[in-house]
């Protein structure tokens, strides 16, 4: 955990709310290093397995679920929840997605997409140019979001953030174990999964839309519906997540298990230069970006996925330099998403 500032958002220094907010987070990670469960690094994943869209179903405004199937038929690997498949788009990207479907179904799998309008172009293709019959490419199942045995949960959902909490939801269910759901997200309408969401048990599932409360859920809001000693798996944006651990301190609950779905945010970057050995070329990494963006700008076709530091996918190898390590990379490897340099770094890109 860092201990270094965020910039104010004009740029000229340290941002001091941010920082207070920084500080209790740093808290809240030292006062729960214990609870949360550290989980080893996904293994690599090698296979590709070719899939077709059999399915595809609006589930929400701007979100879309793909059913996967073998083009042959047959059972895919099995998975667990908290699980994702890496997919290959035909136009090359790679993009991470959450399996939502029921666990133990092997005859599909299911994912659900939000296009994104402002986004790289990885769910626009998904939403705009990819139909039932075409054909994709996943790499996966694996897990870096796993859902542990236990008594108590309480589920925190945000808006798209539901795709791995539904599976889990789920599994608690056919446990019997002692659960509640809160759902976050714009409105009703913009919240996929809802139909299904309606099926289970309504006293244990609070949906709510921000059009009907006015204001985004605080963190004490949240987490008011955790029994005692419940354990708390969270996905959603990175507002809600920091809501989540900022109150797990005065809650009920015991432990935090969380995932969010952008990228976190710099904290208190440094400029630096990334020389890319095979080319020859020098990039600049300004202090609020990351390696990644600024080397996407020159190599546009550069892998990513999860863009937090745990897949592995944007990992190059490091020639030379010093690095401030923010990511599970190995010690000869750059995660371009979230590692920084000091100075200058050379890679084999
Ligand atoms: S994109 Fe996943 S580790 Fe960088």
């Amino acid at each position: 955990m860092t201990t270094e500032l965020p910039r104010s958002l004009d740029g000229t220094g340290p941002d001091r709310l941010m920082s207070v907010v920084h500080r209790l987070v740093g808290g809240v990670e030292w006062l729960h290093r214990n609870s949360r469960r550290r989980t080893a690094p996904p293994s690599p994943v090698d296979r590709d397995i070719p899939l077709v869209i059999s399915e595809t179903r609006d589930e929400a405004d701007g979100v879309r679920s793909l059913r996967l199937t073998r083009p042959g038929g047959g059972p895919l690997p099995a998975w667990q929840p908290g699980a994702h498949l890496d997919l290959l788009l035909p136009s090359g990207r790679k993009r991470q997605y959450s399996l939502c479907g029921r666990p133990g179904e092997r005859s599909h799998y299911r994912i659900a997409v939000r296009r994104l309008a402002d986004g790289a172009g990885g769910s626009r293709e998904i939403h705009d140019e990819l139909a039932e019959g075409d054909r994709v490419v996943a790499r996966g199942p694996r897990n870096a979001f796993p859902f542990i045995g236990g008594r108590s949960y309480l589920f925190v959902a945000g808006g798209i953030g539901i795709t791995p909490i539904l599976p889990m939801v789920r599994t608690a269910m056919a446990r019997g174990a002692d659960w509640r759901l809160v759902y976050t997200g714009r409105s009703r309408a913009s919240m996929p999964f809802l139909r299904e969401l309606a099926e289970l048990p309504a006293e244990r599932v609070w949906i709510r839309p921000d059009t009907e409360f006015g204001i985004p859920a605080a963190g004490t809001e949240l987490l008011a519906h955790a029994a005692e000693g419940a354990a708390v798996y969270a996905c959603g944006p990175v507002p809600m997540i920091t809501a989540v651990r900022l109150a797990l301190p005065v809650s009920a609950a015991k432990g935090l298990h969380w995932e969010r779905f952008s990228a976190p945010p710099i904290v208190d970057g440094r400029e630096f230069t990334v020389e890319l050995a095979r080319s020859g070329r020098t990039v600049e990494v300004p202090a609020d970006r990351t390696a990644l963006e600024a080397v996407g700008e020159v190599l546009p076709d550069v892998a990513y996925s999860c863009r937090q530091g745990f897949c592995g996918t944007c990992h190059v190898p490091l020639l030379s330099g010093d690095v401030l390590r923010r990511s599970r990379a190995r010690g000869d490897d750059l995660a371009l998403c979230v590692d920084r340099g000091r100075g200058h770094l050379t890679v084999d890109l």
